[in-house]
């Protein structure tokens, strides 16, 4: 994951300095590694190395050139650690354009193969550095470097933004699904990744959307077009980004951002998985004696979930524990033939490393899945997956829960039909299915946040309360009552609804809030909606997350979240319940994004 920018100035002055400028705003989409790429002889120039942009000035006096033409890049590595190799901007054998992007080529193993028969020197591990070769190689067969461009982005499969320099001083841009903005300014023009680097730079902007194309000539002419190489006209509109929201991008906090990127990260995820590590992690899984899930928090409820894929879809049943407890009860008999799932999206939560580094010292193998590709969980892995969410800011974990699901979901696809099916046509299917819940969550994203801010108004003034939900929505009972607490400092308690009236109904008052999030197992969810009319009865002002319509009591405040095929309804419920906890952190003014006590990362002694 990333950011880019690309500058240009019509009047020949030196854009270097807004190039930075616009960089460091985008660091919240990571600062692994950063580069510039400029036109110098003919040829593109690019510094690059792993280091943030304001490292990258100084290191390569960046501040003693001037450059009226400039792409600028800002990465997180996902796969491909942070050097400088995989640094972006990439170029080609020939030095003919410089690619920087954001997102995860799919079809990345195929274009390589094609593109190194074809006698192309591939120097990084990243999958953008294909895009160069690819646009080299259509240039040679005689394309215009408009035309080369459109051809090689049409090749790629997956979730992609891309801004390719061409030597000539020409540019072009594409996008696969997320937006990315152009600006207009004096006589310069701007494009970039995130609206909030434009500040202070532009005074009008438009965007590109899923399958549109900007090129802009050597002379600065500014056109776009659809994939299908039809012109498009855009209307611009006045920027008035407030600058207190610069480095947010817009929105209030990050933690929002973060719940907003969820449509685009989970696509990030299933574009991001290597059919060779997943279709190894999931014989591991298959042929393993015993099957541990280890994790804490938020990664520890995305197993349990998980226990519900994996048994439901491959009849296997893994043994679920907190990180913390895995030691105390489960390490000593823990041996050879075993496998270890360890989840932790930023895979230095010491209960989980630990853990995971002593079962591989017994003999067991174990798999990471984290989100920071250079953790020491991933060091102590056999094998990892990566979450590819991007980075996290905001202490409660929001996108990489919803990217963490998707994984596990893939993953136990694959375990379940491994035997069966190649995994490059399992990853095939799910990429598909997940494009759908991209699509859903995209169009309910505005809707679901209006309804969860008006339902959280009849429970803000609750000192306590309980999240009520059965079956494999139960997890997210536990992940609600978790993020409440964290976010918004209200004590909450994650109840499976079968267990409410053995003991904690006892203390429901008006005081106490009641969240229920309908089951989906048909049975489930009838009896629970008994169990509301009790809780009603005694006062406790309720919300019902519902994913059907068929209740119709008004005294029950109401979220609708999208119907999804069943292994993607913790998805939608997610997001609902994590608009939940930021909206009654709002009204209590917490500063969601930082709570206090906590941290991103839980080190223990
Ligand atoms: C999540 O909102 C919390 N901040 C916390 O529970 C977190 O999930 C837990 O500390 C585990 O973190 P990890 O996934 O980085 O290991």
């Amino acid at each position: 994951m990333g950011g880019f920018i690309f500058i240009r100035s019509n009047k020949n002055i030196d854009v270097l300095p807004l190039a930075k400028l616009a960089l460091s705003r985008m660091e919240f989409r990571g600062k692994d590694c950063s580069g510039i790429a400029w036109i110098e002889n003919s040829r593109v120039g690019i510094v690059k190395d792993s280091c943030p942009i304001s490292e990258l000035f100084t290191r390569y006096s960046l501040s003693d050139m001037r450059m009226s033409v400039v792409l600028g890049h800002t990465r997180y590595s996902t796969h491909g650690k942070a050097d400088s190799r995989n640094a972006h901007p990439h170029t080609d054998c020939e030095q003919v354009v410089a690619v920087a992007g954001d997102g995860a080529i799919r079809n990345y193993e195929e274009l390589y193969a094609e593109l190194v028969d074809r006698d192309h020197r591939v120097v990084s591990k990243s999958d953008f550095e294909l895009v160069a070769h690819l646009v080299e190689d259509y240039v040679r067969g005689g394309l215009s470097y408009a035309r080369a461009f459109a051809e090689a982005v049409a090749r790629l499969e997956g979730i992609v933004a891309i801004a390719a320099l061409f030597r000539d001083g020409s540019a072009a841009i594409y996008t696969s699904h997320q937006p990315v903005y152009v600006g207009l300014g004096g006589d310069v023009v701007v494009v970039s990744s995130t609206l909030s680097s434009l500040y202070s730079m532009v005074s009008e902007y438009t965007s590109i959307e899923a399958g549109e194309l900007i090129f802009i000539s050597s002379e600065g002419k500014i056109g776009f077009a659809g994939i299908d190489g039809n012109t498009i006209t855009k209307s611009f509109l006045v920027y008035n980004l407030k600058e207190s929201l610069v480095d947010v991008d817009g929105f209030p906090h990050h933690m929002m951002r973060e719940i907003y990127e969820a449509p685009y990260s989970i696509l990030r995820t299933a574009s991001a998985v290597q059919a060779r590590y997943l279709e190894l992690a999931s014989k591991i899984a298959l042929k393993s004696n015993r099957f541990f899930v280890i994790a804490n928090g938020t990664s520890l409820h995305a197993g349990f979930v998980f226990s519900y894929y994996l048994s439901e879809l491959a009849g296997k049943v893994p043994v679920v524990v907190s990180a913390s407890e895995f030691p105390l009860y489960y390490l000593e008999s823990v041996g050879v033939g075993d496998a270890v799932l360890a989840i932790s999206q930023s895979g230095e939560t010491s209960e989980v490393v630990r853990s995971a580094y002593e079962a591989r010292l017994r003999g067991a193998t174990v798999i990471g899945v984290t989100n920071n590709i250079n953790s020491r969980l991933t060091r102590f892995s056999n094998i990892y997956l990566s979450i590819a969410a991007g980075p996290e800011l905001a202490v409660p974990a929001t996108k990489t829960f919803t990217s963490t699901l998707t994984l596990l979901y893939i993953l136990a696809r694959s375990v379940s039909e491994i035997a069966s099916k190649p995994t490059s046509e399992i990853l095939s299917e799910v990429w598909r299915e997940v494009e759908e819940v991209y699509r859903v969550l995209l169009g309910n994203l505005d809707r679901v946040r209006l309804e969860v801010e008006e339902a959280s108004k009849s429970i803000a003034n609750c000192s306590s309360g309980y999240v009520v939900s059965r079956g494999i929505t139960y997890p997210l009972a536990l992940e609600g009552a978790l993020k409440i607490k964290e976010a918004a400092y209200i004590h909450a308690e994650g109840v499976e609804g079968g267990e409410l009236r053995h003991g904690p109904i006892a203390i429901l008052d008006r005081n106490m809030f009641t969240i229920f999030i309908e089951p989906l197992e048909r049975g489930a969810a009838s009896d629970m909606l008994k169990v509301v009319e009790e809780v009603l009865d005694y006062g406790s002002p309720t919300v019902l997350i519902s994913h059907t319509s068929n209740d119709e009591k008004t005294s029950l405040a109401k979220v609708r979240v999208p119907s999804l095929k069943r292994h993607f309804m913790p998805i939608s419920i997610a997001v609902a319940i994590q608009l939940l906890a930021y909206s009654l952190a709002v009204r209590k003014g917490v500063d969601v994004d930082k709570p206090r006590r906590l941290s991103k990362v839980v080190r223990t002694q």
